[in-house]
């Protein structure tokens, strides 16, 4: 695959790629909503990602070229950076290009390809591949020795300030610190993290891709994002907190009250359980105890259903589904919600029987047929010549 990237390359600019990297997508154990509260989250990177192959050139123009999207780009190299270009997808790659510049590395001229085999707007950061991919990638090119942390904090206000998405620092942590066979416990204020073996034993990882179309996901995150600061601003008028992951189950028992809004109160519940699950689902894997994690992210989904409002009739269906399934330890969706994917622990011996099952009961049930994967974790970003 990698020698027709590299035809593709030279068919595209006229002349062979330098340098090749791989950036991966991720799914989050548990944790979810949490990165942006300033709690615990416990990714992991993928298998599937993104390719970027890249070569200087001498035109002083960046030029960005995809195999998954017809757009392409071409622009002047411009000091004072860029701004947001419409809806494209190169406006991730720009978007890292503008953080470098403004961060004071402008880098040379250079021709990108992108290729991606991560479903584009499933809950599995596509976008954070790219950005994370294009930024350690020109790094490495331009010799500028930025350090991994920066470049995920780089790529994280691509997302902020560059798209207007208030996500927190998950994703592109994920992609770029992922390792083999590990899941991330992370700290998402201090940003301190360990890497905890994920031994499955008798299960597999399945990822299962609802193919709902996402709508106004972005605006309902921000949404999201907005009641929780309504709901620590509340807190703190009787409590020293910096982030509502600061306050345990007992405080928040004790102070919910202060929470006048019925919908802002579940919210910053839902925040501060699931804070707690992740503490409890990094003993239950580093235990062996499966049965335990599993229960964790019924409890994570039921949650996100009931009080966070994030997921949707078919991410439910794929978690009623698995709940009533004896070979499935346990499930919930990954990643923003309001589409997008599920993950489940599955026997491995029974992940055929599964998959069919939960096929037929999807499509009875939602109208079409959701995509069903056995998963890998693998490594976060690196070169690969
Ligand atoms: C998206 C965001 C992350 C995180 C998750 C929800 O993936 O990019 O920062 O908030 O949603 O846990």
């Amino acid at each position: 695959m990698e020698i027709q990237l590299a035809e593709q390359f030279s068919h595209f600019f006229g002349h062979p790629h330098t340098k090749t990297c791989f950036a991966p997508g991720r799914v989050n154990l548990i944790g979810e909503h949490i990165d942006y509260n300033g709690g615990l989250v416990m990714p992991c990177a993928i298998t599937h990602g993104t390719y970027l192959l890249l070569a200087p050139n001498d035109d002083r123009v960046y030029r960005f070229r995809s195999l998954n999207f017809e757009a392409s780009l071409e622009i002047d190299i411009k000091k004072e950076g860029y701004s947001k270009m419409g809806a494209n997808w190169y406006n991730y790659p720009l978007g890292v290009i503008d953080r470098l510049i403004k961060a004071g590395h402008i880098p040379g001229g250079v021709d990108m390809m992108f290729w991606g085999n991560i479903p584009i707007g499933s809950g599995l950061s596509s976008s954070a591949s790219i950005e994370v991919v294009t930024a350690f990638a020109l790094n490495e090119l331009m010799g500028a020795g930025i350090s991994r942390l920066d470049l995920v904090k780089h790529t994280k206000d691509v997302e902020n300030i560059f798209i207007g998405l208030n996500s927190g620092i998950m994703d592109q942590f994920a992609v770029a610190f992922g390792e083999k066979n590990k899941a991330i416990q992370l700290n998402c204020d201090t940003l301190d993290y360990t890497l905890v073996d994920c031994d499955l034993g008798d299960y597999l990882l399945a990822i299962i891709n609802t193919n709902k179309l996402r709508a106004l996901a972005e605006s309902k995150y921000n949404e999201r994002v907005m009641e929780c600061n309504e709901a620590l601003k509340a807190l703190q008028s009787a409590l020293t907190v910096q982030y509502l992951c600061d306050i345990d189950a007992d405080a928040f028992a004790r102070h919910q009250h202060l929470i006048s809004n019925d919908i802002v109160r579940k919210r910053a519940k839902h925040v501060v359980e699931e804070n707690a699950r992740v503490q409890q689902a990094a003993k239950a894997l580093a235990g062996g105890d499966l049965t335990a994690f599993g229960r964790l992210m019924y409890a994570s989904h039921a949650s996100l259903r009931y009080l966070y409002e994030v997921s949707g009739k078919e991410l439910d269906a794929i978690v009623d589904y698995c709940s009533t399934n004896k070979q499935v330890a346990g499930a919930r969706m990954t990643g923003a919600g309001f589409g997008g994917c599920a993950i489940a622990l599955v026997r491995k011996d029974s992940f055929d029987a599964f998959s069919e099952g939960l096929i037929q009961y999807y499509q009875e049930k939602i109208g079409y047929v959701p995509s069903v994967y056995s998963s890998s974790i693998g490594d976060g970003v690196k070169a690969l010549d």
